[in-house]
């Protein structure tokens, strides 16, 4: 996830310190690099390098840069890693079009390649650049920027939000095709952003897009078009009371209640990505190896629990689950040349894990496979292939958007997986790989919606419990394990979350009047875990459910609020939805016993210690 911003001024020259202004309120959404293209009477003055807002800033003077112009861009490296030549904003084959992007370019290196062969100078692994080739493209065939802007979608595949100008226009154009993006009107000048927060220090009377329509930024007014039929339409600026300090958080109280509404969002992204990408090398890779262990720390681990399920069940595959600082100890001298570590980590940092790469690396003996999602981190750089998660950068120390896109990412490698290896029909692994991608969003999305109220309403039930259990069963062993933590981390109760079969083999006794146990369960599964209901409630303890309605299920619960129901999916894919009520009620647990949940005590998002 990336910021863009372009601002066009009236009469201004400090169009370099509006532009870091605006965008330093968009570090959130990345800062592995920072650039600000700034155009004065008509020449186009780009200054850009890896590091934060404030790094680049100091180092190159951005805020000083001058003219009445210009767009900036804050990265957060998907494909590419974090360089100077990749950062953004890029020029195209000449210094007369410059722009950047936010999103993914899925067609990017046949089009990166369609461009170089038809005479481009490409000079970025970046796929934002080549938006601005694709403008250049068009305009040297139309002689119309808007019109260039406008086809230039047509070469474009993915999601993704862009600007552009020309050094010679007092113009900046920008289009919305699957990423955010929103413009404003000011006095003095008008602006376009990837998010209302960078909008704000300059206006508030915002002009909302959707996808599928581009704005002209001229230094009085934005206008809004349809990009299919160039049609002008008639959407007018609205005030917003947005909070700007609120707005960093995306209007949302905690970055955490953040993070848990963009997983519709990163499921589109990741699935954007994995079906972009040449994932042939990290399937041969798993193939390859005769061992497979699946190597992680804290909500990593529970997803790539999760992962597990879907390696056994969609391919055959033992994957063999190891706790970071669990893994030289007990399986550091059985490692073969022919091993595999799948590494995972969303700040591929933590060094439990980068331990056991140097391991690898070291002894000479196995592979490694990164799942990562901070590109350009040491895991990233260290391990023989990585996978990005494409989540952008995830504010809360609880992990949710990034342990969501870890279990999207191995569902979909073992659907691949058993199709390469024969244990799942080409087009049963067509049917579930077209589910992530299609229905996934949209599912995410709806139970977010409507597990909201009920995991406000339940929380309210379980302010005063200490203690209790989060069971899961078959493939939400790691869901509930994962659940068990976010109360863990953020209400500082003891939840432990385990399997449900085993609970009867001791921890039950702790089961007294109304004690609560929470069991997340899928329809697959639900006839067993009936029986370790059952148990629970022959010793009157309190039973709580999550997962897809089911009236077998229905008579286990004494209330209401005691049921949180996810939307009925196919088998395979309510694992992944029932994390999110568990996310939810964790969320509003932890508010209602006045605890800020992105920032919980002792402990921190990235833990590079022993
Ligand atoms: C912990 C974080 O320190 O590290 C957790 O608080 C996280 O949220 C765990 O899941 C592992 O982090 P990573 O970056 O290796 O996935």
């Amino acid at each position: 996830m990336c910021g863009i911003t372009g601002i066009v001024t009236q009469n201004r020259d400090d169009i370099g310190a509006l532009l870091v202004m605006c965008s330093r309120k968009l570090t959130y959404r990345g800062y592995d690099s920072v650039g600000v293209a700034a155009v004065k009477d008509g020449v186009v003055n780009l200054r850009k390098d890896v590091g934060t807002i404030d790094d680049v800033d100091r180092a190159l003077g951005l805020s000083k840069m001058r003219g009445d112009r210009g767009i900036a861009q804050l990265r957060w490296a998907t494909y590419g890693a974090p360089t100077k030549v990749n950062a953004q904003p890029h020029f195209g084959c000449t210094e007369d079009f410059y722009g950047a992007h936010n999103g993914n370019i899925h067609n990017f290196a046949e089009y990166r390649k369609e461009l170089i062969d038809t005479g481009h100078i490409v000079r970025s692994e970046n796929d934002g650049e080549l938006c601005v080739h694709a403008v250049d493209k068009y305009y040297e065939q139309t002689d119309d920027m808007f019109e260039a802007v406008r086809l230039s979608t047509r070469d474009l595949k993915g999601a993704f939000a862009f600007a552009v100008g020309r050094a010679d226009e007092r113009k900046i154009y920008a289009v919305k095709m699957g990423s955010s993006l929103v413009a404003g009107v000011a006095p003095d000048a008008t602006i376009v952003s990837s998010d209302l927060p960078s909008i704000l220090p300059l206006t508030n009377r915002v002009v909302y897009l959707r996808d599928g329509e581009m704005v002209v930024l001229t230094p009085e007014e934005v206008k809004v078009y349809r990009i299919e039929d160039g049609r002008e339409l008639d959407r007018r600026p609205e005030v917003s009371n947005v909070d700007p300090h609120a707005a960093e958080k995306g209007g949302y109280p905690h970055f955490m209640l953040k993070e848990i509404n963009e997983q519709p969002q990163v499921a589109r992204d990741v699935m954007g990505v994995l079906e972009g990408a040449k994932s042939d090398d990290w399937l041969r890779l798993i193939e390859d190896a005769s061992q497979k262990y699946l190597v992680a720390c804290g909500s990593s681990y529970n997803a790539g629990i999760v992962g597990t399920y879907y390696f056994n069940r969609l391919a055959g595959v033992p994957l063999i689950p190891v706790i970071g600082g669990q893994f030289i100890p007990m399986y550091g001298n059985a490692l073969k040349d022919d091993s595999l570590c799948i590494l995972v980590s969303q700040s591929g940092e933590t060094k439990d894990i980068i331990n056991v790469l140097n391991l690898v690396r070291d002894t000479g003996r196995g592979k490694t496979l990164g799942v990562v999602n901070v590109i350009g981190s040491t895991l990233m750089f260290g391990a023989d292939a990585y996978i990005p998660m494409a989540c952008g950068y995830e504010v809360s120390v609880p992990a949710t958007k990034t342990y969501f896109s870890q279990t999207i990412i191995f569902a979909y490698l073992a659907a691949r997986l058993g199709e390469r290896n024969g244990t799942l029909d080409p087009s049963e692994a067509k049917r579930f790989v077209g589910l992530l991608r299609d229905d996934l969003p949209r599912l995410a999305q709806t139970t977010i919606d409507r597990t909201g109220i009920l995991t406000k309403n339940l929380a309210q039930t379980l302010m005063n419990e200490r203690d209790l259990y989060c069971l899961g069963y078959g493939f939400t062993d790691g869901v509930a394990r994962e659940g068990a933590l976010k109360i863990k981390e953020i209400c500082y109760n003891h939840c432990e979350g385990m399997y449900s079969s085993e609970f009867k083999h001791g921890p039950l006794s702790i089961v007294t009047d109304n004690y609560p146990v929470i069991f997340v369960t899928t329809r697959e599964d639900s006839w067993m875990v009936i029986n370790h209901i059952n148990e629970v409630r022959a010793r009157h303890g309190r039973t709580i459910v999550v997962g897809e309605y089911e009236e077998s299920l229905s008579h286990y619960v004494d209330r209401e609020t005691d049921y949180l129901r996810v939307p009925e999916s196919d088998v395979l894919i309510n694992p992944l939805l029932d994390v999110i009520p568990l996310q939810m009620l964790s969320y509003y647990l932890s508010v209602d016993l006045g605890i800020n949940p992105d920032l919980p005590r002792n402990l921190s998002k990235t833990l590079t210690v022993d």
